[in-house]
């Protein structure tokens, strides 16, 4: 795959360029491009060896082929295109309901039934403005994990995928086949009304996340949907914001993740994104997702539209949007509310009349008509929907699914500051405790939007905590301190807030220890609105300091998705936590490291600003008239902090544990893979020590310094990461594989992926700013 020159062109094929003057979209013509592969696989008119290509449509013999399950999933497609009617054809790009693709019963085509997510399973009764509302008929009662970053902070492959599968039981069980998650959109913003939702900052660490999810979703036979494709980092003018973004960067932060989920994982589905990219809305972008996603990256199953993402029939169909969701009725009388339509929500242009009407006049042609819905159809093949459709009746909250969602919500747990070895705590040694604020008595799951799920249960902190304490004889004194913003009618009242500061800071004078958990909620952080500020809400910050002021020995524990500002209080805070959000089991997983039962192990997966200003992209955020640059081009993340030397609060990657480790021997061993090949990669290999006095994990990053490009590059990247798991006293050596990838940058005139031969850094540490060990790596021409 690799030349002499050491370019590898991902893209085998010429894609036009990502800046296209005259959209393709408006084509109705099949283009030279990339797509033109996937074309070929399912045209009924390929010689496929599936026997009767002279089929009477309305005759289907019992052996036909597409009944088949032991035929290939596309020979099966190939058949049934053969057999189906235009009419058929032409309504199946659209969906029948609220949450449901549109079935054939003359073919034994089932609908697809879906389910929103990604964090278990919510309702598909309707939208999240109908479903979230407290007391809800339109609930469902199923498992709640941690939110996308609090699975992203355990930076647990192995568990994100036991994840996967553990929603994908819930599915099932509930008798729906899809589930629409992972998200994998970049936290570009520390506002982003949705970061709770997806995999941090960095590209690596959500494509291995996505991987890994995908793959466990789809080992059940349950189609995942990987969005939103692609560049949808904030919810502000969410339809209609264009995001100006060049080609190296969107192929080098933005598209890894569905990249890896796409070539890797296999994904079977795909949601395009609301929002417009260089001037086209991506569910009209031919160029995105045909060129790119279907092309590019070889995708093979079906595109689906985000909920009322689209604005036209025969762009769209061109475009490479295999699925209009919603559709039916309930898209109908969704789109008659006007302020829905008055906000750029759009839909119902793929239904089947205004389909067919295209076909007709020439401007969808029946060959692209037969891709985007042998995409679909090639899914409901080989997820098995078509042979053994989900019927329901399963459980929830097994008791692998609750172990699932326990070891991930502690997992998560990232310990910030630990000064004095504070925690953990020994509960032999305390007499009484304070636990303090708005998000200690309420189990604040996750954010707002699609994907807040409706547990059975869910355990807050404080309830946690007395579980623990019961029968110790330790005393548990909780105060509420502050109301949640927007929960109490009394908030805004002086007199009413100084009462619950004074009771706070008098049972935290009053107590040994006291825990203070903070942060934000579903209302305040959610889909379809970013937040205002990174500040905390609710005069939270008036309460830390209260606390702090009252006993020095106060243990602040985060509650949110997002960063906080904390520079009001960190100095003077002795310890800090961030849970995240992690679902219904995370208080339980808080009272577990608090205490000592388990040891922290998670690790940033975004850096933390001073303030909102140092963050990266703060100049260029949300956009002006309807058009956000994204001109900090590669440098989100700590590929700013740490190239341009912005010191952040706590850097990428960080996470203290209750044990400290040692990194040693590090050796770096260039790879050739083939006779005569210059380097493809290397084998690094390091030794990492437990060297205190308790067992612990430490989550080992590798990244790579290219000193000698031509272009310009970011400091350094994540390539690579372990956790490893280690008693007192233990070692052990650490292996990875690089290929050329961890060396590569995109090149936008070649169109691929191009590794510049000179000597890069191998540096390994415990954070972006935490390099332990360094070595170099000569790549030869
Ligand atoms: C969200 C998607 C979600 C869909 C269906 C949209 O508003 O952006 O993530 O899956 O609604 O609820």
């Amino acid at each position: 795959m690799c030349s002499p020159r050491l370019v590898f062109i991902a893209a085998l094929f010429a894609v036009s360029s990502f800046f296209p003057t005259a959209t393709l979209a408006q084509s109705n013509t099949t283009v030279a491009t990339p797509a033109n592969r996937t074309d070929a696989f399912i045209s009924p008119s390929d010689p496929i060896g599936v026997g009767d290509q002279s089929a009477d449509p309305a005759h289907i013999p019992a052996n036909a082929p597409f009944k088949n399950a032991g035929l290939p999933a596309d020979k099966r497609v190939a058949d049934l295109l053969k057999r189906m009617t235009l009419e058929e054809k032409a309504s199946m790009v659209a969906g029948s309901g609220w949450m449901e693709s549109t079935p054939i019963p003359r073919l034994g085509i089932p609908a697809i039934k879906m389910a929103d997510g990604p964090l278990g399973v919510r309702s598909w009764a309707g939208s999240s403005s109908i479903t979230g509302l407290p007391g809800s008929p339109l609930k469902v009662l199923s498992t709640s994990y941690p939110s996308g970053v609090a699975m992203a902070a355990t930076w647990d492959t192995e568990l994100v995928n036991k994840e996967g599968k553990a929603i994908a039981q819930n599915v099932k069980a509930l008798g729906r086949d899809m589930i629409l998650g992972p998200t994998v959109n970049i936290n570009r913003v520390p506002l982003w009304g949705r970061n709770f939702e997806g995999y941090g900052e960095d590209p690596y660490l959500a494509g291995r996340l996505a991987v890994a999810y995908v793959k466990g979703v789809q080992s059940e036979g349950v189609i995942p949907s990987v969005k939103h494709f692609a560049a949808n980092n904030e919810e502000f003018e969410r339809h209609r914001i264009d995001v100006k973004i060049d080609d190296r960067t969107l192929h080098e932060i933005y598209l890894p993740a569905f990249k890896a989920a796409v070539e890797e994982g296999g994904a079977w589905s795909v949601m395009s994104a609301y929002n417009l990219i260089n001037g086209v809305h991506c569910g009209e972008d031919r160029e995105l997702l045909t060129g790119i996603l279907k092309g590019e990256l070889g995708f093979k199953n079906f595109v689906v539209s985000d909920w009322g993402s689209t604005y036209s029939t025969a762009p769209t169909v061109n475009a490479g949007m295999d699925l209009e969701m919603p559709g039916g009725q309930p898209a109908q009388n969704w789109l008659a509310d006007p302020a829905l339509l008055e906000r750029g929500n759009s839909g119902a242009w793929l239904t089947a009349d205004k389909v067919l009407a295209e076909v007709k006049a020439g401007k969808i042609s029946e060959a692209q008509l037969d891709d985007n819905v042998g995409r679909i159809l090639r899914v409901i093949f080989l997820s098995g929907l078509f042979d053994r459709p989900h019927t329901g009746g399963g459980e929830v909250n097994t008791p692998e699914q609750v172990a699932v969602a326990r070891q991930a919500a502690t997992e998560s747990i990232v310990l910030l500051k630990n000064d004095n070895h504070l925690l953990p705590l020994n509960v032999k040694k305390l007499h009484s405790i304070a636990v303090i604020g708005p998000n200690s008595a309420d189990a604040r799951t996750g954010g707002g939007g699609s994907s807040l799920v409706a547990p059975k249960y869910a355990i807050a902190p404080l309830e946690a905590i007395n579980n623990k304490l019961a029968g110790t004889g330790v005393s548990v004194k909780f105060a509420l301190g502050m109301t949640m913003q927007g929960e109490s009618p009394d908030e805004m009242k002086p007199e009413f807030k100084a009462r619950l500061l004074e009771e706070a800071a008098d049972a935290a004078a009053h107590a040994d220890v006291a825990v203070v958990v903070v942060g934000r909620y579903d209302k305040i952080e959610h889909e379809g609105a970013d937040l205002t500020t990174m500040d905390l809400p609710a005069g939270q910050d008036e309460l830390i300091e209260a606390v702090e002021k009252a006993n020095p020995r106060t243990i602040v524990v985060l509650n949110t998705g997002n960063p906080v500002t904390m520079t009001k209080w960190i100095d003077k805070t002795p310890a800090l936590l961030d849970m995240w959000y992690g679902g219904q089991e995370a208080g339980p997983a808080l009272a577990a490291i608090l205490f000592g039962d388990a040891a922290p192990s998670g690790r940033l997966p975004v850096s933390m600003p001073k303030e909102f200003k140092d963050s990266p992209a703060a100049a260029n955020y949300p956009g002006e008239n309807l058009h956000v640059n994204y001109a900090e081009g590669l440098y989100v993340g700590y590929r700013y902090f740490d190239t341009k030397n912005v010191e952040p609060q706590f850097p990428f990657g960080f996470g203290l544990s209750y044990t400290t480790f040692e990194y040693s021997g590090l050796r770096v061993t260039p790879l050739a893979l083939a006779k005569g090949a210059s380097h493809t990669g290397a084998v690094v290999s390091l030794t990492v020590r437990n060297s205190g006095w308790r067992a612990g994990t430490e989550v080992v990053e590798l990244y790579v310094h290219d000193g000698h490009s031509k272009i310009d590059r970011p400091v350094h990247e994540l390539k690579a990461f372990r956790r490893v798991e280690l008693k007192p006293g233990e070692m052990q050596t650490v292996a990875f594989t690089l290929d050329s990838s961890a060396f590569s940058y995109w090149d936008p005139e070649k169109k691929g992926w191009v590794v510049e031969p000179g000597t890069f850094e191998i540096q390994v540490g415990a954070s972006s700013r935490d390099i332990r060990l360094k070595a170099p790596l000569e790549w030869k021409e």
